[in-house]
């Protein structure tokens, strides 16, 4: 069974997946959770084994039905572009939030609260239910702990971010548009996890690391 396979298959499970997006692009690698998996264990797999900024990514359409913006238009100057990223397009960050059931917001499980609670929202926008910025609003606050993530809406067709990547694996896993990525960093150096480093960490906690491109190729 190819990589990829192993990769949806362990997200229908509720396993984290390893995802390197390329050495052309951020050269990451995150650890990608299905929202409506995360629990408080899991978010402290990923600050202390990941060690990089916890973000939950949903889909277009979920992003849209609760008018989140990108935040890169926030700070406009006149002369310098909001799109100057080296590695892409654009970002596709938008607003931090917090479930207002939290506390501080940062605790292992007021973040799970959030994400796993983000992962309802999603689920029920992707069923069709009625539930919109009001709704949200009632629900979460910003700012919070838990970055969003905006997907773009032809997913990996149009941006091949950590975000449509965990996204597109999601969708299929036939789960909810709701993902959890964390970078990988280098404890030693501070930089991002080489390659081979994740791939051996991979191997040994017994998960599936799989390319971007394979995901592009496959999905
Ligand atoms: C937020 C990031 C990460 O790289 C994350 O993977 C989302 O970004 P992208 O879709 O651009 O890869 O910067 O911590
Ligand atoms: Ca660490
Ligand atoms: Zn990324
Ligand atoms: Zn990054």
């Amino acid at each position: 069974e190819d990589a990829v396979a192993r990769a949806v298959a362990a997200f229908r499970r509720g396993d984290p997946v390893l995802v390197h997006d390329a050495a052309d692009r951020e050269g990451e690698t995150d650890i990608i959770y299905p929202a409506g998996a995360v629990t408080p264990s899991a978010v402290a797999h990923l600050r202390n084994d990941a060690g990089g900024l916890v973000c939950a990514a949903l889909s277009d359409g979920v992003a849209d039905a609760l008018d989140l913006p990108f935040l890169d238009s926030s700070i406009d100057h006149p002369t310098a572009a909001n799109h100057d990223l080296s590695y892409d397009s654009r970002s596709s960050f938008s607003l931090p939030v917090n479930h207002r059931d939290t506390f501080t917001g940062i605790t292992d499980a007021d973040r799970s609260l959030t994400i796993t609670e983000l992962a309802a929202v999603a689920e029920r926008v992707d069923d069709g239910e009625a539930y919109g910025p009001d709704d949200f609003a009632r629900d979460f606050r910003s700012p919070g702990h838990v970055n969003l993530l905006r997907g773009a809406a032809g997913l990996l067709d149009e941006r091949r971010g950590h975000t449509e990547l965990g996204l597109a694996l999601a969708r299929a896993a036939d789960l909810p548009p709701a993902v959890v990525v964390c970078e990988m960093l280098d404890d030693e150096t501070g930089a991002a996890r080489s390659v081979a480093d994740a791939r051996s960490y991979a191997q040994r906690h017994d998960l599936v690391y799989v390319e971007g491109r394979d995901l592009v190729t496959d999905l």
